[in-house]
């Protein structure tokens, strides 16, 4: 039976006077200037040099030139009605070669960023981490060093301070499932490493941050409200078979539970998954139990989408693999993601009857489609159903009792998307990379029409 309701009526007010409605973005992906003002080179600078890992060839150096039009861009961003701005501070800006000097202009252009929101009535979301690991760190192990957590505590001190007077909301880490995973088992993104010797590691420090660097903000900034991100999809068996449900729950742990346990105080999931009896080897993890638990204020839930698992026992370890959403006659998006908002639902209550969160914001959810321009509009119709969609979800989970308090979406601008380059489009506003011309998409009138009835 279907609990939510595609096509039903859909109004801002259902969701309440004090919902956030915020749009989010991260560094990397949109300041470009990346060897300006004394910032350092990051991980994924150094990275998409290294032929094949990113599509195109592209690289991040100019991203959509945010570092300039941050000013534009902000107005924007309003114009379109949000009231919440999330952000990510670029870790090789602020400290070039990840510890040692602070750079002083690095501080200087997020102090300009952040009085702009505020004057414009944006309130600021700053993601202390969003995958822009300094160069200079990585050399000397990046993630997977036991050193990261004092290197980690350094950098969150100095913004802290820096920022902390403005800064009221604070997000440690984006995704750490999606940095570890990708950037240390799977190679795909930067910094390319593979193998369980770098995830495991990666994993454990990882947490060890998220804890820490939720207490360096919680002493230096006064009445400040902490949370951290997980990417989450909900694990679907492809069958009732026992060796695919087992393989869909194996897959579960990683994506959806360790992260979030350790932080609830519970520790790895471990129990359920015996392989992660490794991080003992790797992380010597286990006394830490305490240390990785942080209570937060909020948790920062990014969804896509769905995934469908099925047993396969070549794959190492898991013994899993997904099964595309193209081959099982589903709606997906341009990159191939299941659209489902459904999932979303059930993804969300999954979270809050964990017990011991708090509060949830939707701190991404977004579409990524062939966006095309034509005689100066983008017909975005696909992502204005896709958000329709999932706020649908988010409501009916609101509704029923889960403490949502907002929802972000993914993303202002078309950006740099990672190994995927600049192809893929996931912004409300379409952005003609040549010239850096922007033109608000569909869907961007579409969210400034929903918000702004909301005030009426
Ligand atoms: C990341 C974003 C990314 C988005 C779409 C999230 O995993 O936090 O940086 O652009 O997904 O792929």
């Amino acid at each position: 039976m279907s609990v939510i309701h595609k096509g039903g009526k859909l109004a801002a007010s259902q969701f309440g006077d004090d919902f956030l409605w915020g749009v989010a973005m991260a560094a990397q992906q949109n300041e470009g200037a990346y060897n300006i003002d004394g910032r350092g080179l990051s991980i994924w600078d150094v990275f998409s040099r290294r032929q094949g890992k990113i599509k195109g060839g592209h690289k991040p150096y100019e991203g959509c030139d945010f570092y300039y039009r941050y000013k534009d861009d902000l107005l924007l961003a309003r114009a379109l009605g949000f009231t919440v701005f999330r952000f990510s501070i670029s870790w090789p800006r602020i400290l070039p070669d990840g510890t040692g000097k602070v750079n002083k202009e690095g501080i200087a252009f997020y102090n300009k960023v952040i009085d702009e929101c505020l004057k414009l009535g944006l309130e600021p979301y700053v993601t202390l981490y969003h995958w822009d690991l300094p160069h200079a760190l990585e050399k000397e192990g990046g993630w997977t060093s036991y050193r990261m957590t004092r290197w980690f505590t350094r950098y969150a001190t100095i913004c802290a301070e820096a920022f902390g007077d403005r800064v009221k909301n604070w997000i440690i880490l984006n995704e750490p499932m999606g940095f570890t995973s990708l950037g240390y088992m799977l190679g795909k993104h930067a910094p390319g490493k593979t193998g369980m010797s770098n995830f495991l590691p990666a994993i454990h420090n990882a947490v060890m941050c998220q804890a820490d660097g939720g207490r360096v903000i919680r002493d230096l900034v006064p009445h400040a409200r902490i949370g951290t991100t997980f990417s989450c999809s909900e694990v679907i068996p492809y069958s009732d078979r026992t060796e695919d449900v087992m393989a869909a729950k194996r897959m579960d742990i990683l994506l959806n539970r360790l992260f979030v346990e350790p932080a609830l105080g519970r520790g790895y999931p471990k129990d359920d998954f015996k392989f992660l009896e490794k991080l003992e080897i790797h992380a010597k993890a286990w006394k830490y139990t305490e240390r990785m638990r942080f209570n937060f204020d909020f948790i920062g839930l990014q969804n896509y989408f769905p995934i469908v698992i099925k047993y396969s026992p070549i794959i190492p370890v898991i013994q899993a693999m997904e099964v595309k959403a193209k081959t099982r006659k589903v709606p997906y998006t341009g990159m191939g993601w299941e659209i489902n908002g459904e999932s979303f639902y059930r993804l969300i209550k999954k979270f809050w009857l964990y017990g011991g969160v708090k509060e949830i914001i939707i701190s991404e959810n977004g579409a990524a489609f062939k966006d095309e321009l034509v005689n100066g509009e983008v017909k975005d119709e696909a992502r204005i159903a896709y958000f329709q969609e999932y706020l649908q979800a988010v409501l009916k989970a609101k509704q029923e009792g889960v403490n949502i308090k907002g929802y972000f979406a993914w993303t202002l601008m078309d950006n740099f998307e990672w190994a995927e380059g600049y192809k893929a489009r996931f912004g409300l506003i379409y952005v003609d990379f040549a010239t850096q011309l922007r033109t608000i998409k569909n869907s961007g009138y579409w969210f400034r029409d929903f918000l702004h009835k909301k005030s009426k």
